[in-house]
């Protein structure tokens, strides 16, 4: 019998016209002076450049979209057509019409960050802003050299530690003691990174189909990680700080078992929670039963001193105290802390971690041995070395991140000073707020321009924060203010409709 002959397998992902939707709010905004179907189309074409429409996503039909958007068929049509010409959409009869990236555009793959498509020096030399990291500090080589002389004393052993090295497990939980949480060494595994360690405890504690709420904004990766593990996100705003009853109602509403919250100078506001707000934060956890994942990547990253300081052209004093972990103030099983080496030391290291329940611990531990069986030793011991003298790291960061911010602020304020930018408590960027809602625009601009940024829409649900574009200020000085530069032009540029033929290299 002969062999049947095989289909080709597409796998291409659907948007529906009410998933679409949001996304389009206001799109006729931008057809100043453009006939509605450009102005469609170069809405379309932002989504896909900044990711929030994937590549191979089938639209809506034009009929659907039309009836959705209250406008002409001949209007979809002429958008898709648009779409078709200029590279960012193909389609067959009977497949519809689905999102691409023109093959041969300065575009080409722009909804990848040059750090996520490996095209970025990574020696730092390139225009992506679109990551909050630093480079690494002085004392990591040395902690290297003193990890690789290390290296003989373990290479009897077959170098598996899936729940982490006990010296780094050690030093870890005396640092969570030392602030003000007691936690032994077998309340902590090791991961690859703090998102790593996210994606592990989601596959552990979450079911799909689970709420799970979320700061709004939030840590992009951290809503797509809720994604793939099959929960759904239930926004609670925090632009104005943390409205603990307000989390509690929504639980309480939403039946959400369990919350991402980034309460130690929030990624990407750099809002940090006092200890009263932590009680009632606690307390509220304690009653309602839902589980708190908290991620404290940003915790060392304390400007409150610093930058007045700097601001002020003075010395910094000393820091202030930190409020005590969140896991502190609500019952054990409750919460859950997610830590990394990457903001306080460097990403390269890969490090992060994971403090809970010794039980808990011990199922994190399980699940992680099914999926990579443990991280390099190297990194592990480096990071053991540099956690045992880090506090001049940690000062030194925090005045490094205050002179850099003042100056990007500063440089802000000369070149786009329509804008409204708040200096952060910590972290590593301005949440920019923007006088009109053009934010994907400009960094597809910017983007064109040889800048990466992420725009505001990547920390929201549904498109929200169009209004909201994050800078992080980890980039030397020197690369800084250029930046701002290049995005004033970029900024110059909005509300000329981007047409397909224009040459976004000139704007
Ligand atoms: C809030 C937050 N969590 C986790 C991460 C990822 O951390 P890691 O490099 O340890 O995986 C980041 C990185 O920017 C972050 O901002």
């Amino acid at each position: 019998m002969p062999l049947a002959k095989k289909q080709p397998i597409q796998q291409r992902g659907r948007v529906s016209a009410r998933e679409l939707m949001p996304l389009l709010t206001d799109w006729r905004a931008s057809a100043v002076g453009i006939p509605g179907y450009r102005a469609l189309a170069d809405r379309l074409r932002l989504l896909v450049l900044d990711g929030r429409l994937p590549v191979d996503t089938v639209l809506p039909s034009e009929r659907t979209l039309a009836d959705a958007l209250q406008t002409s068929r001949t209007t979809t049509t002429s958008a898709y057509r648009l779409l078709r010409e200029s590279g960012f959409a193909e389609g067959s009869q009977g497949a519809g019409t689905w999102t691409t990236l023109p093959r041969d555009s300065k575009l080409e793959s722009p909804i990848w960050p040059e750090h996520l498509s490996g095209e970025a020096d990574p020696t730092g030399a390139n225009g992506d802003f679109s990551s909050a990291a630093l480079e690494a500090p002085a004392e990591l080589y040395p902690a290297y050299q003193a990890a690789l002389a290390e290296m003989p004393r373990f290479l009897p052993g077959n170098g598996y530690v899936t729940s982490g090295l006990p010296m780094l497990r050690e030093r870890i939980a005396e640092r969570y003691t030392e602030a003000g949480l007691p936690t032994t060494p077998e309340q902590i595994l090791v991961t690859n990174g703090a998102l790593q360690a996210l994606h592990l405890v989601l596959g552990v504690v979450m079911e799909r189909g689970d709420r799970v709420l979320v700061e709004h904004p939030t840590y992009p990766a951290a809503a797509q990680a809720i994604r793939a593990a099959g929960g759904r996100c239930v926004p609670v705003p925090v632009e104005d700080g943390w409205d603990v009853q307000r989390m509690g109602t929504l639980i309480r509403q939403t039946g959400a078992h369990l919350a991402y919250l980034m309460v130690d100078f929030h990624n990407p506001t750099g809002d940090l929670l006092d200890e009263a707000g932590r009680r009632q934060l606690g307390a509220m956890v304690a009653d309602t039963g839902c589980r708190v994942i908290v991620d404290e990547t940003m915790r060392d990253l304390d400007l409150r001193t610093t930058l007045p300081a700097a601001r002020a052209g003075r010395p910094a004093p000393d820091p202030l105290p930190m409020p005590r972990p969140l896991a502190a103030f609500a019952p054990a099983e409750h919460v859950i802390t997610l830590g990394s080496a990457s903001k306080t030391f460097w990403g390269g290291l890969r490090i992060g971690w994971i403090r809970a329940s010794q039980p808990l611990i011990r199922r994190l531990a399980l699940a992680r041995g099914n999926e990579d069986l443990g991280g390099p030793l190297l990194e592990q011991l480096a990071t053991a070395h540099l956690l045992e003298n880090a506090e001049p790291i940690r000062r030194h960061r925090q005045q490094l991140l205050a002179d850099r911010a003042i100056a990007l602020h500063d440089a802000l304020r000369v070149n786009l000073p329509d804008w409204t930018v708040p200096l952060p408590q910590g972290g590593l960027s301005l949440w920019c707020h923007l006088p009109e809602p053009r934010s994907s625009q400009v960094a597809a601009a910017a983007r064109a321009l040889g800048i990466w940024l992420t725009p505001g829409p990547r920390f929201g649900l549904d498109g929200a924060f169009e209004a909201r574009i994050r800078m992080p200020f980890a980039r030397p000085v020197a690369d800084l203010v250029p930046m701002t530069e290049v995005l004033a032009r970029a900024w110059r540029a909005r509300g000329r409709a981007h047409t397909f033929d224009d040459d976004l290299t000139t704007v």
